[in-house]
């Protein structure tokens, strides 16, 4: 770089171009990203920061957050008390907090430090006013803007982790520059595709990097700036820069389009139910199609997770704020049908079990919304215990890593029920064997690997018969499973 630099400089008998060319160049110089904040500590804020603290070691980086208990855990000196189970994370955690990774509540000190912030709070779905029940809820984002103003005596460059809804950049940038101190910022969009359970393999080979900005000279400078510390592991062809409203938009197409191939598969599933096809063979079928492909066909018992939900129904939400009402519905099915898939499979407990729940053990074997996560969020489980609580019976839960705690919290969030109902109605287990001890129906609700191994004989031999396997993820053998003794009802088989 300095080589091009000289003869560029030898080259140009332009006095003001050559002045341009060694303000840019020391400015790009004392620039360097040193020091970076990020705003919440939760499930993509801290995997995300501890990787590029791990992939970075030139710049320290502080994550803060509101929730002093959830510093607390991410600075216990026991690894397993961290507030986010993923494969691989407690290692990395391991290796870099106290070096280049800190975790802290004093925002305002981190903001004020850090050339560039990334802000990474929850945008749930609203729950009042306009826009309830389908719109984002940004007031943490507008928190994080009004205080990101309020501290910064320099330049930031602040960078939407968060999904947000298209054209949220301008709002930030609005608040950021009319309630600023005066300093320039630059906003850019750089939104998170991880998946829980897989997030570190995610963060280390991501498919892609998205990042949108300004189209302008400072906002190409912020683009490379954030360019340049993805570099440090991610191959430059699959960075890919854009405009903001485009990099915006793409993270709830994203969302949207594999949410909707697990709802197209469910809604086949049902069919297949019918018709003696099998819905694993369907999925494979026209999967080998490369123009289909084989992801994302795995046929279950709904999808959970804090994200696909809330962010197609935030699709809708513009969608029909734009008067593109078509389009709003038309998304709008991909939720439906989840939802139909959720108390489809509570209704097919039921029905099987002569019409009636009341006073009838339950056991649910996982409560997690998918495998290798501590995380419940929208989890089909809480859906599925919820209507069979409703008809009167006992559930009692055995999961790898979800808590108690988590599970009545799920429960009363709903608010179907008193929290008395639910905790009389709701039996933790951390064994799963107490947990399927004398029940009279069994329903695999996560693909925790664990459930494939267990000694499903001994397991039949404590049940009430006749005994009955919900397999809501299709993970056991079911010709197996049926060789023991169990009734087995597999989702999209007949
Ligand atoms: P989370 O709820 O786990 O974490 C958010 C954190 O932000 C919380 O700890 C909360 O206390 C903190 N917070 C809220 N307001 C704050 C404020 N004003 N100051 C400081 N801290 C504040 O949420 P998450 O799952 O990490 O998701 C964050 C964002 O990333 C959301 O927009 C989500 O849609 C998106 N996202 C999530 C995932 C995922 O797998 N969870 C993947 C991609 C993108
Ligand atoms: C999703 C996106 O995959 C990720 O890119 C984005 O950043 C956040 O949202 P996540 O919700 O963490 O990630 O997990 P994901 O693997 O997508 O699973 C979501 C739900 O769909 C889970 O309940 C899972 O069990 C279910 N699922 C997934 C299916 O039912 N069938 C499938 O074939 C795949």
């Amino acid at each position: 770089m300095i080589v091009s630099f000289y003869k560029l400089k030898f080259q140009t008998d332009n006095l003001y171009l050559h002045n341009s060319i060694i303000a840019i160049f020391v400015l790009n110089f004392f620039m360097k990203i040193k020091n970076i904040c990020c705003i919440g500590a939760g499930y993509v804020g801290g995997p995300t920061m501890a990787v590029i603290a791990l992939k970075c070691p030139h710049i320290k980086i502080t994550v803060v957050d509101i929730n002093k208990e959830r510093i607390d855990s991410w600075n216990d000196s026991n690894l397993e008390k961290l507030p986010v189970y993923e494969p691989g994370l407690a290692d990395i955690v391991s290796q870099t907090r106290g070096k280049n990774l800190f975790f802290d509540v004093d925002i305002d000190s981190a903001i004020k430090n850090s050339e560039m912030i990334f802000i990474a709070v929850n945008t749930p779905t609203k729950t009042y006013g306009e826009g309830k029940g389908q719109a984002a809820d940004l007031k943490y984002v507008e928190i994080c803007a009004r205080k990101i103003a309020e501290i910064s005596t320099s330049d930031k460059i602040v960078v939407e982790k968060s999904t947000l809804p298209v054209r949220t950049a301008e709002a930030v940038k609005t608040i950021l520059d009319k309630t600023g101190n005066g300093v320039n910022f630059e906003v850019l969009s750089n939104p998170e595709f991880l998946a829980e359970g897989t997030a570190i393999n995610d963060l280390f080979k991501s498919d892609r990097v998205l990042i949108g900005g300004d189209q302008t000279e400072s906002g190409m400078l912020a683009i490379n700036k954030l360019v340049e510390i993805y570099e440090n592991w991610i191959p430059r062809e699959k960075i890919y820069t854009t405009n903001v409203w485009s990099s915006e938009l793409s993270k709830l197409v994203a969302n949207a389009f594999l949410a909707q191939r697990i709802s197209s598969i469910n809604s086949i599933s049902a069919l297949c139910e019918v018709t003696e096809a099998d819905v694993e063979e369907v999925s494979k079928a026209i999967g080998m199609d490369s123009r289909i492909g084989s992801k994302f066909l795995k046929s279950s018992v709904g999808f959970g997770g804090s994200c696909f939900q809330k962010d197609i129904l935030n699709l809708v939400y513009i969608a029909k704020s734009l008067g593109l009402n078509e389009v709003a519905e038309y998304w709008h099915q991909v939720i439906k049908i989840n939802n139909y898939q959720k108390i489809r499979f509570a209704k097919n407990i039921m029905k099987s079990l002569f019409n009636t729940v009341s006073g009838k053990k339950i056991s649910l074997l996982g409560w997690a919304f998918k495998k290798n996560t501590n995380d419940s969020r929208e989890s089909a489980a809480i859906y599925i215990a919820d209507y069979l609580i409703e008809n009167g019976a006992e559930i009692h839960v055995y999961d790898p890593k979800v808590t108690y705690s988590r599970m009545l919290s799920d429960l009363n969030d709903l608010g179907t029920r008193t929290t008395v109902k639910n905790r009389e109605s709701l039996f933790y287990h951390n064994t799963p064997l107490p947990a399927c001890f004398k029940s009279h129906a069994i329903a695999v609700l996560t693909e925790w690997d664990e459930f494939k191994t267990y000694n499903w004989e001994e397991i039949f031999d404590n049940s009430i018969k006749p005994a009955k396997l919900f397999d809501g993820r299709n993970i056991l053998d079911k010709k197996k499973i049926e060789a023991i003794g169990f009734e087995v009802y597999s989702i999209g088989k007949s």
